[in-house]
């Protein structure tokens, strides 16, 4: 079972590698592996037609792995963002787990996060829900076996 974590902030040890270190924690303590991705420093280009990069850079199927998406801000902005982030599991068939509120955590100078014990408590709870879910799906899929898919009737209009 392996968990991997991209972290979109162009700041290596951020206040979100903070927020991710405290999952990884959890994560270690229940035997999931984890990798971490930093991506936010890479040269990435934005969107130069009308897809969505994220969305369309993995082909496989992601079909019952569990998302979550953790974000990161001073202030404000980012309960939109996560929104937003949360839209790529759900196009995808993948369950999204839950925290005790949503997956934040403040912070602007590097460090601060450190100061924001709900936002590390948030991100602990996030990473024991995620793996009960995890592990639940194992076992469902072991006893039940992924849901049936049919085959996609895309509709251009609606009428
Ligand atoms: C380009 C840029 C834009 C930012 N925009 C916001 C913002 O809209 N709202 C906010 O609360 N903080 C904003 N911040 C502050 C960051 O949320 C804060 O520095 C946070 O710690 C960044 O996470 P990191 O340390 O993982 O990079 C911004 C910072 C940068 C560099």
């Amino acid at each position: 079972m392996k968990v991997l974590i991209i972290n979109g902030s162009p700041r290596a040890g951020g206040n979100t590698s903070i927020a991710l270190d405290e999952m990884v924690k959890v994560f270690e303590a229940e035997g999931v592996e984890t990798e971490v991705v930093q991506v936010g420093n890479k040269d990435i280009r934005g969107c130069i037609a009308c897809l969505d990069r994220l969305f369309y850079s993995t082909g496989f199927d992601k079909t019952m792995k569990v998302g979550a998406s953790v974000v990161c801000a001073r202030r404000g902005g980012l309960s939109a963002a996560f929104d937003e982030l949360n839209k790529y599991f759900t196009i995808c068939g993948m369950p999204v787990a839950s925290s005790q509120y949503w997956n934040s955590i403040h912070g602007r100078e590097k460090g601060q996060a450190r100061e924001d014990f709900e936002g590390l408590q948030t991100m602990r709870t996030l990473a024991r829900n995620m793996t009960f879910l995890m592990k639940s799906i194992a076992l469902g899929k072991e006893k039940y076996g992924l849901p049936e898919k049919e085959e996609w009737l895309p509709t251009h209009f609606i009428r």
